[in-house]
């Protein structure tokens, strides 16, 4: 069995703000991050918004290019970091997608790299497991977790959700062709957003203290970045990831027609395409609109460039996530 991809959609916040609007609460200015990132404007979830309404419209816009009935979904993955609910907010998803049959739905956490895992275990799920019709889903609101008095970070990242409609096919057509995972402990202190220690609460304090053990309700430190040893890390794994991804796929570089990154810094983006000689005309790029919207990034990029026409049918794409655990992860799939 393989599989391939035959719809995708995305989501973004209605609340637009631009490098102007954060240069009223932080001291910045849009000169330096346009030049630093390449980013201009991101959005962030306001009002009646959630993680779960920007999947669900992603996805129901997957669905419907992809001409495939809600309850004909057998599996959905939710690519995410920040859901609405720490146990998992993909069986949310699931149900404000109105679906009747109960589709296996759980949550994928691997920040960045998130949706790139998506598809791995989505075409794994069909592989292994029989699955037919698979939404791999990537939605993150890293507003939730930024420190929005911290230049250095909140500057970067955007909410947004994209979906892609995975679908199982004979052998021959796989249009997963390859893939390449990878994580590395060592590197999570340069990038994180870590359970706080010592921290106590009154309430839980009486029981937990006769039980004998320091009472402690979770609550997590916002989001802590070492920029330039993750734009190192970056620029170091993601070559070799891909090329990795092309050896297996039996592919030479030359091969690709679009080099689709986790949309995380322009200069990144730059950086990897001069490495692995592909025209910068072959680098699919909406950063200077959202910023690095983490999970989201790369199905709101494709979707773009599937709408706009820029990815056509048959196209072959490489693609790479990269971000905190530290983890990475790249593939090669045709459209
Ligand atoms: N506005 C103005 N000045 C700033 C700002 C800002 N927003 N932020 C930092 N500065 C200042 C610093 O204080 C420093 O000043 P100093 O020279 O007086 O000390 C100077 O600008 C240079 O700061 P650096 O941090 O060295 O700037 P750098 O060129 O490294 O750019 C950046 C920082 C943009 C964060 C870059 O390192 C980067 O993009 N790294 C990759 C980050 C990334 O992609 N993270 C996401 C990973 S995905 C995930 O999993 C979430």
């Amino acid at each position: 069995k393989g599989c391939k991809l035959i719809g995708c959609g995305s989501a973004v916040p209605s609340l637009k703000i631009s490098n102007d609007d954060l240069a009223k609460v932080v001291d910045t200015n849009d000169e330096w991050i346009s030049v630093r990132t390449g980013i201009r404007n991101r959005r962030v979830i306001s009002g009646k918004e959630s993680l779960t309404t920007l999947a669900v419209e992603a996805a129901h816009k997957a669905l419907e290019m992809a001409q495939v009935d809600v309850d004909d979904v057998d599996l959905i993955l939710v690519c995410t970091s920040t859901p609405d609910d720490i146990f998992g907010c993909a069986p949310k998803v699931q149900k404000a997608l109105g679906c009747t049959r109960n589709p296996l739905a759980y949550d994928i956490t691997a920040a960045c790299s998130g949706f790139i895992l998506g598809l791995v275990s989505a075409h794994c799920h069909i592989k292994a497991g029989g699955f037919k019709n698979v939404l791999v889903i990537g939605a993150d609101a890293l507003s939730r977790i930024v420190d929005w008095t911290d230049r250095g970070t909140c500057i970067l990242f955007g909410d947004a959700a994209g979906a892609v409609l995975i679908q199982a096919c004979d052998g021959e057509d796989d249009g997963l062709l390859s893939f390449d995972v990878h994580s590395d402990g060592e590197g999570y202190r340069h990038l994180n957003a870590a359970l706080k220690e010592n921290e106590t609460d009154d309430e839980l304090g009486s029981n937990g203290s006769v039980l004998g053990f320091p009472p402690r309700q979770a609550s997590y430190s916002c989001l802590q970045m070492n920029g330039k040893e993750v734009f190192r890390f970056a620029v170091r794994v993601v070559p070799q990831s891909i090329e990795h991804s092309l050896a297996k796929a039996g592919l030479p570089a030359s091969s690709i027609d679009w080099l689709l990154l986790h949309q995380a810094n322009q200069r990144i983006l730059d950086a990897v395409s001069t490495r692995m000689q592909i025209p910068s005309e072959q680098v699919i790029s909406n950063l200077a609109n959202y910023g690095n919207t983490s999970a989201g990034s790369i199905p709101l990029a494709l979707d773009e460039a599937v709408r706009s026409g820029k990815v056509k049918p048959g196209h072959t794409i490489a693609a790479a996530g990269f971000g905190a655990g530290l983890t990475w992860a790249s593939t090669i799939f045709r459209w």
